[in-house]
Formats: structure tokens, C-alpha cells, sequence
């Protein structure tokens, strides 16, 4: 069996498509959806995400407000920019590219913004809207996992879902969503004995972990649906996730590929959560 591909990049064209109409369909009414974008530093790789989030802002028709700032920008600085952004009504999603630099309180900056205008989902308010199923905005990593599921039609109800990886951005976020569409749900993480033994019995992996090789074809079900949230290096300098794809993809249902899989998904919900914010400041 060799499994499907779930694509990425034709979803995410797809889902663009409808942010574009969204977009289109508020300018008619007086309102331009705006996106905040602060970096903080020079990290090469952040800089490259932030651009990527411009350019996508740019193509769907929304305002996007990039600052930069210097390395040595201090945290009380950055606390007033935030500050002022909440109160912009041009504004509608704010978001802080992490890493900060080491003397910035990041969870502090995180809580500082609005949670109306908390697009990426990190702060606590985010956090707790989506544990007890309220409306919020959730981190867009899973959920772009989760339209990925949508995609291929995947019924959750019962199915056992086992999520690598432990994080606030990704692993936690994910299960939760993954419990709300009524799965029965495993989080696994760096203690977890015998991993092999619980992907064995999962009906859907999502390796959020960020290391090369984690899920083989050794620890997966026939016909497992398979997320690779990982983005690594090999030794090659090639970029690929935490799923060894070549091999599990002939045992796995479906496997979403890297590149091409969860990565421009996660820019693709940022758009859908940035016109959200936008459309529910109308109401
Ligand atoms: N750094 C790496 N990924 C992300 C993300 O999704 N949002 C923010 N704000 N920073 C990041």
C-alpha cells in the first residue's frame, strides 16, 4: 500500500482563495483587515517566516505592518508598541515572531496583546477558549492540521489519535482539538517509554517533535493517517520533518509531505484567524 498524499499547497491555495473573498468582501465595507508582524532582532530564520507572512498578507488582499526592531529593543519598548497596536483600529491581528531575544519576557508579550487581536492563539486566553471549547483563535499550526484532516474527510469520532510532542504551540493545541472532534487522544513526549507501542495503535500520528526520524514504518499502523509537523535539516541540508516519509508512507492511509504538507499551512491559518479577528470586529 502506498499512501495518499495530503497536499499542503493545494489546500492552502484553496483556503487563500476564500480569505481573498473574505478580505474582498470587507473592503466593500469600510474595513481593510490589518495584520501586525514584529520582529525583534535579526535571527535569520525568523526573518525569513516574517517575510513569508507578508508576502501571503500581500497576495490574499490583507493590510499587513511590518516592524522591525532591533536586537536591543527593550522589553518595555516593545510592551508600548503592543499597547498602541491594540488600540489601532487598522490593526486586527497582532502578532510577535518568536524567538525574542533572551532579555524580553516572551510570555509577558504574549499576555500583553489583545486577546481580540490574537491571531497567532498563544495568549492564556487563547489557550483556555480552545480547553473549554469557547470561541478564540487557535495556534495555527494545528489548526491547520486539523483542515488537513477536513480535507480528506477523516472522521475523528472514535478514532485513537496519538500526538508526538508535548508543546504550547503544537502538541497541547493539537490534542485538544483533536479531543473536541471527539477522539480518543495520547500525548506522547521525550518520557514516554515505549513510543512504538502507542503509535502502533493510532489511527492518526501528528509528529510535532522536531527531530529527523521519529514515527518509522516499524511504529505504524496500516492505513494510520500520518502529520508531519516537523521541519529538520538532514545531513544533506535537505529540509524534511520528523516522519521518515519514505518509509511510512508505505504503510501509512495517508502522509502529509514535507515540504509541501503542514508548512504552508500554518501561514494559511494565520490569514483565516487575521480575517476572522477582522470580521468580528464588525460585530
Ligand atoms: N516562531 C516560529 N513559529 C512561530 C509562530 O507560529 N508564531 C510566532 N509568533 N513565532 C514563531
Amino acid at each position: 500500500m502506498t499512501a495518499q498524499l495530503i497536499d499542503g499547497i493545494a489546500l492552502s491555495k484553496q483556503l487563500r482563495t476564500e480569505v481573498a473573498q473574505r478580505a474582498a468582501a470587507l473592503r466593500a465595507q469600510g474595513i481593510a483587515p490589518g495584520l501586525a508582524v514584529l520582529l525583534v532582532g535579526e535571527n535569520p530564520a525568523s526573518q525569513v517566516y516574517v517575510r513569508n507572512k507578508v508576502k501571503a498578507c500581500e497576495d490574499s488582499g490583507v493590510h499587513s505592518l511590518l516592524e522591525r526592531h532591533p536586537a536591543t529593543l527593550t522589553e518595555a519598548e516593545l510592551l508600548a508598541r503592543i499597547d498602541a497596536l491594540n488600540n489601532d483600529p487598522t490593526i486586527h491581528g497582532i502578532l510577535v515572531q518568536l524567538p525574542l531575544p533572551a532579555h524580553i519576557d516572551a510570555q509577558k508579550v504574549i499576555e500583553a496583546i489583545s486577546p481580540a487581536k490574537d491571531v497567532d492563539g498563544f495568549h492564556v486566553a487563547s489557550a483556555g477558549a480552545l480547553m473549554v471549547g469557547q470561541p478564540g483563535f487557535w495556534p495555527c499550526t494545528p489548526y491547520g492540521c486539523m483542515k488537513m484532516l477536513e480535507s480528506i474527510g477523516y472522521d475523528l469520532r472514535g478514532k485513537h489519535a496519538v500526538v508526538i510532542g508535548r508543546s504550547n504551540i503544537v502538541g497541547k493545541p493539537m490534542a485538544l482539538m483533536l479531543l473536541q472532534k471527539n477522539a480518543t487522544v495520547t500525548i506522547c513526549h521525550s518520557a514516554t517509554p515505549d513510543l512504538k507501542a502507542m503509535t502502533l495503535l493510532a489511527d492518526v500520528v501528528v509528529a510535532a517533535v522536531g527531530k529527523q526520524n521519529v514515527l518509522t514504518a516499524d511504529m505504524v499502523k496500516p492505513g494510520a493517517v500520518v502529520i508531519d509537523v516537523g521541519m529538520n535539516r538532514n545531513e544533506d541540508g535537505k529540509l524534511c520533518g520528523d516522519v521518515d516519509f519514505e518509509g511510512v508512507r508505505q504503510v501509512a492511509g495517508y502522509i502529509t509531505p514535507v515540504p509541501g504538507g503542514v508548512g504552508p499551512m500554518t501561514i494559511t491559518m494565520l490569514l483565516v484567524n487575521t480575517l476572522e479577528a477582522a470580521e468580528r470586529s464588525l460585530t
